[in-house]
């Protein structure tokens, strides 16, 4: 195969589904949703189907380069993450939804491109000096922890990503994997295009601590939450320490109930925001208020989750489903991969 073939077959991986821009993503099965990931990734997932062609999925490798150790919760984290896509609004008759590890090309890819890959640009990448200091407890000194940068360039460059929706934290692997490419067309011809990153909207949502809202920190409101769980973490947020009587004039700036309002409730917002200041609304009330907002999202995403978690069989079809439309794509490259590294000999050809 020469170098046009090797471009062309890589057209028609990109226009066999329709012309729109292929978008990929992945998380970690790391455990329910929580209000926060609602706010941030999940609602730019959502946003996005309908003007690219997205394929997103759950990046169940990825989970094992920090918890190899302990995988017994890994599948129905999986399941729980699938629920709580479907339930948020990712449809998977837009969305190309599956499992990383049901297209094992993903891994392959990550294998070839590691030859590539210098170890210097892996030691250097901040998220893993970060999280090495951090996760002290986890035994994470591992190849594949290392190598993560890797997979991540092959979950994207294997379908052609020219865009990747992620978070702020998430760039300096964005960046590895346009350089693993540049580096890869370099060496082997063009194949690669550097994707472009999404990033999504950088507003963190604070937790019930006023924290940063993360599981890590046990401050979540999740859509595993009962409503009534619900409404009981909202009314003991954290508000304006200095308002103890409700005449007091309060700093909304600093409350984390204003941060939901400001999130969740754009038409009172303002109100809110005056009577807070004026020292006009009580914190129990402006908290009732948000309790109820906050319920009128939460609670049908709760009730459907649930209703799609008693139906494991449907979840691992969309799973399938999902995988059936990713993997033939998936192999597609890996064939146009292979010849460029002149690895193997092809379909069944002889050598020449
Ligand atoms: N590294 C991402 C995270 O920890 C998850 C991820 C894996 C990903 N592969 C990806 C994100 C490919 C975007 C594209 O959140
Ligand atoms: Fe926060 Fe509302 Fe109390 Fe103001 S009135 S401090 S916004 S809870």
């Amino acid at each position: 195969m020469n170098q046009n073939d090797k471009i062309e077959l890589k057209l028609n991986a990109k226009t066999e589904t329709g012309k729109r821009s292929v978008v990929v993503s992945g998380a970690r099965p790391s455990g329910d949703i929580h209000l926060g990931n609602y706010a941030g990734a999940v609602a730019n997932w959502v946003a996005l189907q309908d003007t690219y062609q997205c394929f997103f999925f759950i990046a169940d490798y990825h989970a094992l380069t920090t918890n190899y150790q302990d995988t017994s919760l890994l599948r129905q984290r999986t399941l729980n993450m699938v629920a709580d896509y479907l339930a948020c609004g990712i449809d998977p008759d837009k969305t190309t939804l599956f499992l990383q590890s049901s297209i094992p090309e993903h891994a392959e890819l990550s294998l070839l491109l590691s030859m590539l890959t210098p170890v210097s640009w892996l030691e250097r990448n901040p998220t893993y000096k970060d999280l090495l200091n951090q996760l002290t407890n986890l035994e994470i000194r591992t190849l594949g922890f290392l190598g993560y940068p890797c997979l991540m360039a092959a979950d994207i460059l294997i379908y052609l990503a020219e865009f990747v929706p992620v978070g702020e934290d998430q760039l300096p692997h964005l960046e590895l994997t346009r350089e693993i490419a540049r580096r890869f067309n370099y060496l082997y011809g063009t194949v690669f295009p550097e994707p472009d990153a999404l990033l999504t909207k950088s507003r963190v949502l604070p937790g019930t601590d006023g924290r940063k809202m993360s599981k890590s920190y046990d401050n979540i409101i999740s859509f595993s939450d009962t409503p009534e769980i619900v409404r009981r973490k909202v009314m003991s947020m954290v508000t304006d320490p200095a308002r103890i009587h409700k005449t007091d004039p309060g700093h909304p700036e600093i409350c984390t109930v204003f941060a939901m309002h400001k999130e969740f409730n754009p038409h009172e917002v303002d109100e809110i925001e005056s009577l807070c200041r004026a020292g006009q609304i009580g914190c129990i009330d402006c908290k009732k208020r948000c309790a109820s907002r906050i319920a009128e999202i939460h609670t049908p995403i709760h009730e459907k989750r649930e209703n799609l978690l008693a139906n494991k069989s449907y979840l691992l079809d969309i799973l399938d489903r999902g995988a059936s439309v990713a993997r033939p794509r998936a192999q597609e490259m890996l064939a146009i991969v292979r010849e460029a590294m002149k690895i193997g000999f092809g379909s069944g050809a002889l050598p020449g």
